[in-house]
């Protein structure tokens, strides 16, 4: 099958990759050109494990290819995916739909014979619709169906995420392109990951409902950890107890500073729109983001509680800056409100995150950047464990301690053991286990 993908990013490169070395020939395409020359020449133009050599033996085979030149891409494909951003629209919050309406016209202009278009960046329920309008408006002679196939992979995983799904969600109003997803997804299909067919406004709002349901889980177990603080419960064996019950599961209840990233963020706040634009208002999904909002900047202060009641002229070294591990993607990290809130306070910030350091650079200011964790820790007054890259799992506490100006150590994703930072010497803080616990050793998992 020939593929074209409009929008290279996380999630075009990764799926156009992914679907060429299913085999078919697929052209990515982007407006931005130096995205565009540097995958021409091999550099890949985000951090994603194992995408560099997925991308290099595919455009090797001549599977891949990449073009800033949308329309002979669309002209000879079967199928084009929209992959472009959906970023929250500013002043609203609604899903700005601009770039995809613009690849819609842009698409519509250039399409030659039958064609699958496929909307595979997150957009609200009934966008398949429009896009069909604009397609229709703008070349009245194409033949075109309009699907909605959203995506799930999660950055730092995306690849298997891609190749090993749960499911794939395939929204169709027109039985002719059922034939060419089931083809186009057929090696997974063959291994067993359920191809799944409904109508096309139900897949939008799956995807929509998925990532508020995460979102709100994440939540959940945040505010648990505040009250195991006030409390006296140790909020990991909560999670551990709550999750063992199959009905619940265990995963994506790790207490933490708050939700980030490119997604749950701005897809929870598009849903909440969604659901007041058609007076049905979701209110789990709207406490879910104000819960969180809140919640960024509330760990700053319990950095500067840690850190005695004041911040002013001390120095804070953060570890990691991305928002979640094995991503260099800052969209909306915990760690730039928290980062914030400090500054705010007086603090100097020294942070070290292990590829995210040149995205930081474009969204906080005023940071002196180490060469890692220990270099980090150097003069500083608090450590904080923001994010939990694997090399921040077992660091030499005896080494970090011997940095620092005074032993405090924040670590909001619970990846230590309490007796263990004390025994080094440290002060030490984290989320939801507020004493000594001596039952307590449930090791802190990544999702
Ligand atoms: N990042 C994730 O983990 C993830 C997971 C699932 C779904 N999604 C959804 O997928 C979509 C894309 O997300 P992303 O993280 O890949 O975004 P991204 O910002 O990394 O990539 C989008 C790309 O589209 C390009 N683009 C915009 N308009 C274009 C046009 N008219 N023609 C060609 N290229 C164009 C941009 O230059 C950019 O490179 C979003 O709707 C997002 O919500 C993202």
């Amino acid at each position: 099958m020939h593929i074209a993908m409009i929008g290279s990013g996380y999630v075009g490169l990764v799926s156009g990759a992914c679907f060429a070395d299913f085999g078919h020939d697929v052209t990515c395409v982007d407006l931005n050109e130096q995205k565009i020359e540097a995958l021409k020449k091999g550099e890949i133009p985000i951090f994603e494990p194992g995408l560099d050599a997925l991308v290099a033996d595919n455009a090797k085979a001549g599977r891949l290819t990449f073009t800033t030149d949308l329309a002979p891409a669309v002209a000879k494909a079967d199928v084009v995916f929209i992959g472009v951003g959906t970023p929250s629209r500013r002043g609203d919050g609604h899903a700005d739909l601009s770039y995809v309406y613009a690849a819609a016209a842009e698409i519509a202009r250039a399409v030659e014979g039958f064609t699958v278009v496929v909307t595979k960046s997150t957009v609200p329920v009934g966008t398949g619709d429009e896009v069909e309008r604009i397609i229709r408006e703008t070349n009245p002679l194409a033949d075109v169906i309009v699907v909605s196939n959203p995506e799930f992979l999660r950055e730092g995983a995306a690849i298997d995420d891609f190749k090993r799904p749960d499911r794939i969600v395939v929204g169709i109003e027109d039985e002719r392109a059922r034939e060419v997803m089931t083809e186009i997804y057929r090696p997974l299909y063959l291994n067993q990951a359920p191809l799944m067919f409904t109508g096309r406004r139900t897949a939008e709002l799956i995807k929509y409902a998925g990532n508020a349901f995460l979102a709100m889980k994440i939540t959940f177990i945040n505010e648990m950890a505040d009250l195991c603080e006030r409390t006296g419960a140790n909020v990991q064996d909560v999670a551990r107890g709550i999750g063992l019950d199959g009905r619940i599961g265990g995963k994506f209840l790790n207490a933490g500073p708050g939700y980030g990233g490119s997604c749950f963020p701005k897809d929870t706040l598009a849903l909440v729109k969604t659901g007041q634009d058609y007076d049905s208002p979701l209110r789990l999904v709207e406490a879910t983001v104000e819960v969180n909002n809140r919640r960024k900047r509330a760990m700053g202060r319990k950095v500067i509680a840690a850190a005695g009641g004041n911040v002013r002229g001390k120095t804070i070294g953060i570890l990691g800056l991305t928002f979640k591990p094995n991503t260099d993607d800052m969209r909306d990290a915990p760690s730039i409100a928290i980062i914030q809130a400090l500054q705010d306070a007086g603090a100097t910030i020294r942070a070290y995150d292990p590829e995210g350091i040149e995205m930081a650079k474009l969204v906080v200011q005023n940071i002196d950047y180490a060469a890692d964790a220990y270099d980090a820790a150097n003069g500083a007054d608090v450590l904080v464990l923001v994010t939990e890259w694997n090399e921040f799992r077992s660091l030499d506490l005896v080494r970090v301690k011997a940095q620092m100006n005074t032993p405090v150590f924040v670590d909001l994703r619970n990846v230590y053991r309490q007796k263990e930072v004390e025994a080094a010497g440290f002060s030490y803080h984290s989320v939801g286990r507020p004493v000594a616990d001596e039952h307590a050793d449930t090791p802190a998992v990544s999702e």
